[in-house]
């Protein structure tokens, strides 16, 4: 018998596939409200049995997965939420992620269980995605994941600009949940919100801005930008997580997102930005589910967002990076003269 040589360590290998399955048992453990137990504090195997109504053999394998998981800590004795489960996971918390969980795996699962087919995908696989956006658990996971720091972030880089608070209008695109929009409204009470976006999602977004109580200082507005520029005249036209879909060719985009900008007006963006060194997974992930679903690309960096609004004729440029998240804002003013 040949035996192979296995210097190599195989880990590595077997880790990946053992982590593959880490959403699954997430999803579960979401699903049967293990961390809505555990938030009521700590409790043994036997207590979540009973709480759970579930088999003790179970419960303790499925405690053991979380704790290799990082979501669950134990003594030894009793078991507990980490403080990111305790924070994301509890469904009464505010800033619980569930709805943002279920809509990304539902998404990463449907691209990537199929990438020898999607490894020429064309544009049409584009149409699918865009689809998607007006569905409620689309408009609820995002507005979630927004929730979870990039609106915190957003409205301190964006209420920092000059003249904030002299600002009247604010225009969205690419707005759908409209959260983004909802803590602005919250910082200025004299400004009024625009959210543009595709035919099909401005109705169920307009509903999701009722729901929270802004209808009264958000409309909404039907856009394609692949064709259209926003109507109206604004001093912020503030576009998050819509742009990648122009990478490569941004001046065209960024033509029409500067028309309505008022003399002196902001242009914002907001987007994933390239990690430096070794690819990090998380955006690693997102440019692969963007490319298998028709996009050029998820992320976007500054140098290329410079140079496109350089050429536009914006200036000014301001950045910040969230190095946790890889996010990057970015804002050009339109010249006064
Ligand atoms: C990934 S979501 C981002 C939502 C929100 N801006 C955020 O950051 O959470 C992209 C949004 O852009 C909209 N969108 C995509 N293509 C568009 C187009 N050609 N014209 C206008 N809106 C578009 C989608 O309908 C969706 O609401």
């Amino acid at each position: 018998m040949h035996l192979p040589d296995i210097t190599a360590p195989f880990r590595p290998i077997h880790h990946i596939v053992a982590a593959g399955y880490g959403h699954r048992i997430l999803l579960g453990a979401l699903e049967i409200g293990l961390f809505d137990q555990l938030a009521k504090g700590p409790a043994t195997v036997e207590e979540l049995t009973m709480a759970l109504d579930a088999g003790p053999v179970q419960t303790k394998a499925l405690l053991e997965t979380l704790v290799a998981l990082a979501l669950v800590e134990t003594d030894g004795k009793s078991y507990q939420n980490t403080p990111s489960a305790q924070r994301y996971l509890v469904r009464a918390s505010d800033a619980c992620q569930a709805p943002f969980i279920t809509m990304l795996t539902g998404l990463y699962e449907t691209a990537l269980a199929d990438i020898p087919a999607r490894m020429k995908t064309s544009e049409a696989e584009q149409k699918k995605t865009e689809s998607l956006w007006a569905k409620p658990e689309a408009l609820e996971g995002m507005g979630r994941a927004s929730l979870r720091g990039p609106v915190q972030k957003a409205l301190a880089f964006i209420s920092d600009l000059p003249g904030f608070d002299g600002f009247s209008t604010l225009c969205d695109v690419g707005g759908n949940h409209g959260f983004y929009s909802m803590a602005l409204l919250d910082a200025n009470p004299g400004l009024t919100a625009t959210v543009c976006d595709l035919p099909h999602v401005t109705g169920p977004a307009a509903e999701l801005h009722k729901k929270y109580g802004y209808s009264e200082r958000m409309t909404v507005q039907d856009l394609n930008l692949n064709t259209d520029a926003p109507e109206g005249a604004y001093d912020i036209v503030f576009a998050s997580h819509i742009l990648y879909a122009w990478s490569g060719r941004l001046i065209e985009v960024i033509r029409r997102l500067a028309q309505p900008l008022k003399p002196g007006g902001w242009l914002v963006l907001n987007h994933m930005a390239p990690t430096e060194g070794r690819p990090n997974l998380i955006n690693a992930l997102m440019n692969l589910h963007a490319s298998l679903s028709g996009y050029p690309a998820h992320v976007l960096g500054s140098d290329e967002l410079e140079s496109a609004t350089g050429e536009c004729g914006l200036t000014a440029p301001r950045t910040s990076l969230d190095n946790d998240t890889w996010a990057l804002l970015f804002a050009v003013q339109k010249p006064l003269g």
